[in-house]
């Protein structure tokens, strides 16, 4: 059966590399496959703090350690989940809507950036796994 889950995946970024440093670009609609709405980090999370905890209805994200390390958990309210290190600044995870996420393992130089298709509206967010389960089974 088709989940949610198989849309979940890492994406590469463009990296440009010389004697100065490194830069990478995340431009919308190219690697990343929506246009950003939002940008917001996190940073400052124990290691032993889960954040996230949330689907949301409409907006669609991808997640970059731009420093640091975490890991992503993904669920898609019928039973089948998914793990992802977030371990390189030019690696990205896509999360298309309508999938649970967990944010975890944060090491303690972890900035984790976070692009988003939609502006921040709460009444989009599922924050009840009972409740998105439900409205999963529903669809
Ligand atoms: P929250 O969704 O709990 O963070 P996480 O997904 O990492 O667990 O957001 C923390 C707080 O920040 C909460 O009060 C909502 C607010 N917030 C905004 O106002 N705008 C935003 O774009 C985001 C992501 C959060």
């Amino acid at each position: 059966m088709q989940s949610i889950i198989d849309d979940v995946r890492l994406l590469e970024f463009k990296e440009f590399g010389d004697e100065r440093g490194h830069l990478v670009v995340a431009e919308g609609g190219d690697i990343c496959p929506f246009n950003i709405n939002r940008v917001f980090y996190i940073y400052g999370s124990d290691h032993d703090v889960v954040r996230g905890k949330h689907a949301n209805r409409v907006t669609e994200f991808v997640l970059i350690n731009v420093s640091g390390t975490s890991k992503v958990r993904v669920k898609d309210g019928r039973g089948g989940e998914k793990e992802f290190s977030l371990d390189h600044p030019h690696t990205g995870l896509y999360l298309p809507k309508m999938v649970w996420k967990e944010m975890y393992d944060f090491s303690a130089d972890s900035v984790l950036l976070c692009l988003a298709s939609e502006h921040y509206r709460s009444d989009e967010y599922i924050r009840d796994y009972d409740a998105f389960c439900q409205i999963v089974a529903e669809h």
